[in-house]
């Protein structure tokens, strides 16, 4: 795996590169799982060679949240990066990605400004501003990212749209934890006792999807049902249980037509996310859901 610092020589590398083979992309920002290393054995098996990269983006953190503390492990990611096959990794400094005097960002507006852009200003600013120079850096046919991250998936979505970038971009199943806890960096900033408290995420997630499988539709009572999981520990702070509607991210009524639900909440000082994505209520009605349910022995 050849490990890269500079914006130009990655850019090099990457065109020629592209002369003769496909080329996907993984971004990300260290502290590497399984759940990033899911996205880099889908990006090979569909790609000929598949470029990775890690940055702790300051811009899409705000003042006072968790970037001095976000977990790093450079040596530790690149062991396991170069060991799922990884053909790059593009690993630049603040100072390379935001030189002096930098001021342009992308903003994707709207869409931005909902769930954790509602609760985090200027978070998915950052993100795509940065997801959108790692883009003219790697130039992929196809970028992988994580469902865990669903609003993210919205926003790039629109932001490719919007700004003609010619990529794919593929969104792959959450990773969970034996006990259906999704996996997260932030998850080692945990301590043992909040780590036990974190799986109320899950909780309330299945609690919403014990009553789809009932029947129930109506967005308000699943959202009921996760606020009571969430009342039942006094310790943790919900930010959101949201119904809505996977593009738009706009709240829905009822869950016929599909629906993503999510949740984001406070468990001690580390905010962790999760959700699940309801399809249609066809014929292959609720697979995803019934998916979560066996995977993660509630
Ligand atoms: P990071 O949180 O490091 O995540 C990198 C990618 O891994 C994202 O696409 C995320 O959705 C995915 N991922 C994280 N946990 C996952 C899990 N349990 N299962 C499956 N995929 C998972 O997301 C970011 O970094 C940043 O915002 C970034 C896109 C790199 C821009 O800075």
């Amino acid at each position: 795996m050849q490990i890269i610092t500079t914006a130009r020589e990655m850019q090099q590398v990457c065109r020629a590169l592209k002369m003769s083979r496909t080329l996907g992309f993984v971004p990300t920002m260290g502290a590497l799982h399984d759940g990033h290393l899911s996205l880099v054995e889908r990006a090979l098996a569909e790609c000929d060679a598949v470029a990775a990269s890690i940055f702790v983006n300051p811009t899409q953190f705000a003042p006072g949240e968790d970037y001095e503390i976000y977990p790093r492990s450079f040596e530790d990611d690149c062991a396991k990066l170069e060991a799922a096959g990884t053909t790059l990794l593009f690993a630049p400094s603040a100072e390379e990605m935001y030189p002096a005097g930098a001021t342009t960002f992308v903003e994707v507006a709207g869409l931005g400004d909902r769930l954790d852009g509602a609760s985090r200003p200027g978070h998915f600013r950052g993100v795509a501003t940065v997801v959108a120079k790692l883009f003219h850096i790697v130039g992929p046919e196809r970028a992988y990212f994580g469902q865990k991250d669903a609003a993210q998936v919205a926003v790039l979505r629109a932001m490719i749209r919007d700004l003609n970038f010619p990529v794919q971009l593929v969104a792959c199943p959450i990773v969970r934890e034996r006990d259906g806890l999704a996996m997260s960096s932030r998850n080692r900033n945990l301590s043992a006792s909040d780590r036990g408290r974190a799986l109320i995420l899950h909780r309330a997630l299945h609690a919403a999807s014990k009553l789809l499988e009932r029947g129930e539709t109506r967005a308000e009572a699943l959202r009921r049902a996760m606020l009571e999981v969430f009342a039942s520990d006094a310790e943790v702070r919900v930010d959101y249980a949201a119904i809505v509607d996977p593009s738009t991210l706009l709240p829905i009524a009822d869950t016929s037509e599909g629906a993503l639900i999510a949740v984001a909440a406070w468990v001690g000082s580390t905010r962790l996310i999760d959700n699940i994505v309801i399809e249609s209520l066809r014929e292959d009605k609720l697979v995803l859901e019934s998916h979560f349910m066996e995977e993660t022995h509630v």
